[in-house]
């Protein structure tokens, strides 16, 4: 069976060989330390699940969600929208619910682009920019996040002639995977650069509730952004709901119904229960448990990193996200550091797995226990480099 061109041209799974490694160990009884999963270990907090409880009791909820959310839920999320970002939402035009932010990033380039149009992807990145872009028949177009810019990419690199053939940017903060924050300044620059080229900018900001400093700007909160963006949210991270599929998409009114028209030919929306529940959510229900994440969260973060740190490796403490972006040392590419790392039972992704831009590094997701932290830094110190 012939599968599609389209499917063809995306990216290969480049770990293939990695992963036959790490399950030859575990058959042989070898317990792992497993750093390379982007999902929180703790459960979802007992509040949720006993409001999901009702919810699911409730016969109303048990039919065909709107595809485009409940107006109530469109509702809690432009109120939380302004208590966080101070930015001020019409709920019935500018907001709309998603099976997760990662259905939305999937489904925006097919409302968009046309085949032979360039989008510019973040590189290291989430996977999904590129490959949403070539299913929809678009070229990527790299724009490289270098540590010595803050991960941030430099806008004024892209030759004119691309950028005005490009008709999505996407950008990514708090990063995964480097863990880098923007600045308002940037957000700007983004702007300025976005309505010189009419492109259309989704800023993905799925970590941004996961921060350790202050709390990371909304692109939509800069002068202009509404006018030539959107921003995806998620409460998966947040809220530790990764199984649970909500998140939703603010923005450009013109940008939503793009995405609606694709929405509404190739989904159903989100099961009503979980958006009642997630409305309940959103009314700051859950902030403290929120800010206990966020305590151990960086509690793992100073472990590691002074753990890191006094194993000889230069590395700076991530100001968000729960991913650590380690440089491999010289001489290693990503995938051979990896490979010795996953030998003394530590697995980490290879940062080559975001694009090539990640080479020469290694992400460390902290989604396990202190204590495990600990142990893989033990493991760490017996690893002759
Ligand atoms: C940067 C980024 N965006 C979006 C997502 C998707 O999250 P969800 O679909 O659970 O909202 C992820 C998940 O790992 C992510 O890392």
């Amino acid at each position: 069976m012939e599968l599609s061109r389209r499917i063809k041209s995306l990216p290969r799974y480049l770990f293939a060989e990695l992963d036959r490694k790490k399950q030859a160990l575990r058959q042989q009884g070898r317990e792992l330390i497993d750093l390379s999963i982007g999902d929180p270990d703790l459960p979802t907090p007992q509040g949720i699940i006993d409001k999901m409880s009702e919810e699911i009791r409730d016969p109303r909820n048990h039919r065909y969600p709107d595809y485009e959310g409940l107006l109530e839920f469109r509702e809690a999320v432009a109120s939380w929208y302004w208590r966080r970002f101070g930015v001020s939402l019409d709920p019935s035009t500018e907001v709309m619910a998603l099976i997760g932010s990662k259905e939305g990033i999937a489904h925006l380039p097919l409302a968009f682009v046309d085949p032979g149009d360039y989008v510019f992807v973040p590189d290291p990145g989430y996977p999904v920019y590129r490959a949403s872009t070539i299913l929809s028949g678009g070229i990527p177009y790299t724009l490289p996040l270098r540590e010595e810019r803050g991960f941030l990419p430099d806008l004024r690199d892209v030759p004119s002639e691309v950028a005005a053939r490009a008709k999505v940017l996407f950008l990514n903060y708090p990063n995964n995977p480097t863990g880098a924050t923007a600045t308002r300044e940037f957000f700007r620059e983004a702007v300025a650069f976005a309505r010189e080229y009419d492109l259309i900018v989704c800023h993905d900001a799925a970590y941004s509730e996961l921060y350790f400093e202050s709390p990371p700007p909304s692109f939509l909160s800069v002068e202009g952004a509404k006018d030539v963006g959107v921003e995806f949210h998620s409460l998966s991270k947040t809220f530790r709901m990764t199984g649970w599929r909500i998140g939703f998409v603010v923005g450009n009114a013109a940008v939503l119904s793009g995405l609606g028209r694709v929405k509404t030919n190739v989904d159903s929306g989100v099961f009503n229960a979980i958006q009642r529940t997630s409305i309940w959510v959103l009314q700051g229900n859950m902030d403290g448990e929120v800010e206990g994440w966020r305590q151990e969260l960086r509690r793992r973060r100073d472990v590691m990193v002074e753990g890191l740190r006094s194993l000889g490796f230069k590395v700076e403490p991530p100001k968000a996200t729960f991913y650590l972006w380690l440089k491999v040392p010289e001489g290693y590419t990503s995938r051979d550091f990896a490979e010795r790392l996953l030998e003394a039972g530590v697995v980490v992704t290879p940062g080559v797995g975001f694009g090539e831009w990640g080479e020469g590094y290694v992400r460390m997701a902290l989604t396990v226990t202190e204590g495990q932290l600990r142990e893989a830094l033990r493991r760490l110190r017996e690893v002759k480099l």
